[in-house]
């Protein structure tokens, strides 16, 4: 690998590591809303991460088979309810596994938010092993994400797991 991906990679690496106790601050303001304290993370992600364009949640409605959006930040979206199955989003509904998308234009099963998006990362929030929702990011970088953003993200879903 090239000094400078070695280089990169660090930082990134440094930068997650110096967003988690900020992650565990916002999540612990009990006088807060649980909503306030998503929409804070997403927050954060979104104004420190410089290839997250597009940050939010979504959660299972009720008891219905599909996806509430419940908290984001960036572009505004449409997409507020996903069946299950359907999407990038659905498709981890049922999945219980992380997605990661290099090229939105490849993937038959995507809706799309904004034209602007090139890649996604879905990662699944459990609690109590039971697969309740879910954080997504888009980006406008083509091929934005790596094992790096999966390790973090589940880092955040079982720390906000514990509040819910
Ligand atoms: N692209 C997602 C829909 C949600 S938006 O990214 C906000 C999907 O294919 O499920």
């Amino acid at each position: 690998m090239k000094i400078l991906d070695t280089f990169g990679k660090n930082l990134l690496g440094m930068l997650f590591e110096g967003l988690k106790p900020k992650v565990i601050d916002i999540l612990k303001e009990k006088n807060v809303s649980i909503d306030e304290r998503l929409h804070a993370i997403c927050q954060l992600l979104k104004d420190n991460i410089s290839y997250y364009d597009w940050v939010g949640f979504y959660f299972k409605n009720g008891d219905k088979e599909e996806l509430k959006l419940r908290t984001y930040v960036g572009e505004e979206t449409d997409h507020t309810i996903i069946p299950f199955g359907k999407g990038i989003c659905g498709q981890v509904a049922v999945s219980n596994e992380n997605f990661i998308v290099p090229d939105v234009q490849t993937q038959n099963n995507y809706i799309a938010c904004s034209l602007t998006v090139k890649s996604e990362i879905v990662v699944p929030l459990f609690k109590n092993e039971e697969n309740i929702g879910q954080i997504d990011i888009d980006s406008e970088t083509l091929n934005a994400f790596t094992e790096k953003d999966e390790r973090f993200l589940e880092f955040i879903n079982q720390e906000v797991a514990k509040i819910l």
